[in-house]
């Protein structure tokens, strides 16, 4: 297993197009372990693979237990699709480890349901998901589609973060 480098907003890539998971080898387990490495250090709850630079339709979930700890609710979700999205929005507190150290309210849907398969290409359909779990594959999936969190807030907000993190990666992280 190796760490991955975080693509930080506003690099260019974090918009590039993704395409489905075709092939399910040891490569692709790889690729799974990294990511959940990868999201662990940063102490993540999810990581898309589009954020590691690698532009393919996966993400890794983690919800922590009550007390705090990951490791028993891990899911690899492979060419993920929200098949339905349900009830009034809420407002939800948001981070990213493409932002890192910020974290804004965004509005998601409480409940959803998502398709995709395992790193078997086995299915696994994932039906009325609430809580932390459902918000955090919205928030994933949305990467999928080359979006960020920071896409919900005003221009203005977000051209201020765009114009800070560049400071930041230029200085060399
Ligand atoms: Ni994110």
């Amino acid at each position: 297993m190796a760490l991955r480098n975080v693509l930080v907003f506003p690099d260019p890539r974090l918009r590039n197009k993704n395409t489905d998971v075709t092939v399910f080898d040891e490569e692709l387990k790889t690729l799974v372990a990294d990511m959940f490495e990868t999201m662990y250090k940063h102490d993540g709850i999810g990581l898309a693979a589009p954020q590691i630079g690698v532009n393919k339709n996966l993400v890794v979930i983690d919800i922590p237990d009550e007390n705090g700890t990951q490791g028993q609710h891990q899911l690899a979700l492979i060419n993920p699709v929200i098949v339905q999205k349900e009830g009034e929005l809420i407002e939800s507190e948001e981070g990213c480890l493409s932002v890192p150290g910020y974290q804004d309210k965004v509005m998601r849907y409480p409940h959803c349901s998502v398709h995709a398969v395992d790193v078997d290409g086995k299915e696994q359909n994932l039906d009325n998901l609430e809580g932390l779990l459902a918000i955090c594959v919205q928030h994933e999936l949305d990467h999928l589609s080359g979006k960020l969190f920071v896409d919900y807030l005003s221009r203005l907000k977000r051209e201020r973060l765009a114009k800070k993190y560049s400071k930041l990666t230029k200085r060399g992280d």
